[in-house]
């Protein structure tokens, strides 16, 4: 039995002006792939269940979301509109009474809470559609709303189908709609194929409601900006922009410095800590967990699985993937830390490498606290340097040796100095 509310999200279009091979929903923005944006906002603002149309690429879309709890999948055989994805889900939503939010999947900026305010107040009304609506700068590529002299919605037209006089207005459909089922099913059997395009579109279904005289209220509750639909490559670029500036509002809100927002990349997954400062050039991968009072970069790229504890420094040209640094740990400038676990206080030297891939596998090393790794030093994992440890300018750690707590070890391949060459 499938749990209400419900959403619906339309992602079986191709989306031809990305000129792209890949389905347009699985474009990334900040590092993810649209679709997931608009299912974690589906969820966020209460939906229990999410229904996915695919059609154009439906096996990688699926696999995309393979194994997010409480997503089912529609198949859209031929991409005949809007109207007739939506009419796809029939079949998985029968015995469904409730409402249903209709998504695009290719809106990645939609943010849950004006959607929960929409969920909220089709509770509250009992309106067959409910849509919403954004008042915008531009509203070219929209459908436009039209209302009467009252004020009261008429209908949606789009674009291609708009006079000179509609063209004008500013309110347009963002595709956000709930609709009350199963009204909505008798509303999709009216649709046809008398438009521009020649296609069964949703955006008729709220006025044929109308017509069978059940409520609809068209609410402007979105923001411009939420509603950014990708259908070009220069789209996803303003998409991205416009999520940027919202990951690193967050962070700087939260106590973090960041000396030049327009010169970094913040993955949103990634976590950073109060008073660390991220100094420019700076890009940040994945789930990162970044501690406080670090300073990072400039010109530093931190990958994902990485974990920075705090007062760590990362400085210009060094490279961390799936790292972990303990506190105070410090690599400012030009090094390589891959599958590397730093103790508190390690100090790597300029160009020092953790050799971490030879080809077919790769290896961990461990480096213990208050070790210093000298400049041009080589480690070739798997290696494991004990604590205190003093690493000479340009030795090379060879594959497998364990260095003990204390020593100093020289030289290529790098060897154990003694205690006191005097003897
Ligand atoms: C649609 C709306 C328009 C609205 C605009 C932005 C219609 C007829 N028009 O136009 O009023 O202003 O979105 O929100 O709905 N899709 C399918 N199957 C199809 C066709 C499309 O799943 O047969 C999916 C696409 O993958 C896409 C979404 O529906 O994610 C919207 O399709 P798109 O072609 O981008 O519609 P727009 O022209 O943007
Ligand atoms: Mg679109």
């Amino acid at each position: 039995m499938i749990q209400g509310p419900v959403a619906i999200i339309l992602a079986a279009g191709h989306g031809k002006r990305m000129k792209s091979d890949k389905a347009k929903v699985l474009h990334e923005v900040c590092g993810r792939p649209m679709i997931r944006y608009v299912v974690d906002a589906a969820f966020g603002a209460g939906a229990k269940t999410a229904i996915v149309v695919v059609g154009y690429g439906a096996d990688q879309v699926r696999s995309c979301l393979e194994g997010t709890p409480d997503v089912h999948f529609a198949t859209q055989v031929q991409q005949l509109g809007t109207g007739d994805a939506v009419r796809a889900c029939q079949p998985l939503l029968e015995g469904y009474s409730g409402p249903a939010l209709v998504l695009v999947g290719d809106e990645p900026l939609i943010r849950p809470e004006p959607l929960s305010d929409l969920l909220q107040r089709h509770k509250q009304d009992k309106a067959a559609c409910l849509l919403g609506t954004a008042i915008v700068p531009d509203p070219t590529g929209f459908g436009r709303i039209l209302r009467d002299s009252a004020g009261r919605f008429l209908r949606i037209v789009e674009e291609r189908d708009c006079n000179p006089e509609e063209r004008k207005i500013t309110e347009v459909n963002p595709s956000c709609y709930v609709f009350e089922l199963p009204s909505l099913w008798d509303a999709l059997d009216k649709l046809d194929t008398r438009n521009a395009q020649g296609e069964y579109y949703l955006t008729d279904a709220p006025q044929w409601l109308e017509s069978m005289n059940r409520k609809v209220v068209a609410l402007p509750v979105l923001e411009p900006d939420d509603i950014l639909g990708v259908n070009t490559r220069q789209h996803l670029s303003q998409a991205h922009a416009i999520m940027q500036a919202r990951i690193q509002d967050r962070l700087m809100t939260d106590g973090v410095s960041i000396v030049d927002p327009r010169n970094t990349y913040i993955d949103g997954r990634a976590s950073i800590g109060q008073d660390t400062v991220i100094l420019p050039f700076t890009v940040i991968t994945g789930d990162v967990k970044i501690g406080s009072n670090c300073r990072i970069g400039p010109f530093a790229h931190i990958r994902p699985g990485t974990e920075l504890e705090s007062g760590v420094e990362v400085g210009a040209f060094v490279e961390v993937n799936r790292s972990h640094m303990e506190t105070g740990a410090t690599a400012r400038h030009l090094a390589y830390l891959g599958d590397a676990h730093l103790g508190a206080n390690v100090n790597v030297g300029a160009t020092a490498v953790t050799a971490n891939f030879d080809g077919k596998n790769k290896s961990r090393t461990v480096i213990g606290p208050g070790t210093m790794v000298g400049s041009g030093a080589v480690l070739v994992a798997p290696v494991n340097i004990g604590a205190n440890v003093t690493i000479g300018a340009n030795a090379v750690v060879t594959r497998g040796q364990e260095v003990p707590d204390g020593t100093t070890v020289v030289g290529v391949p790098a060897r154990s100095l003694p205690k006191n060459p005097g003897v």
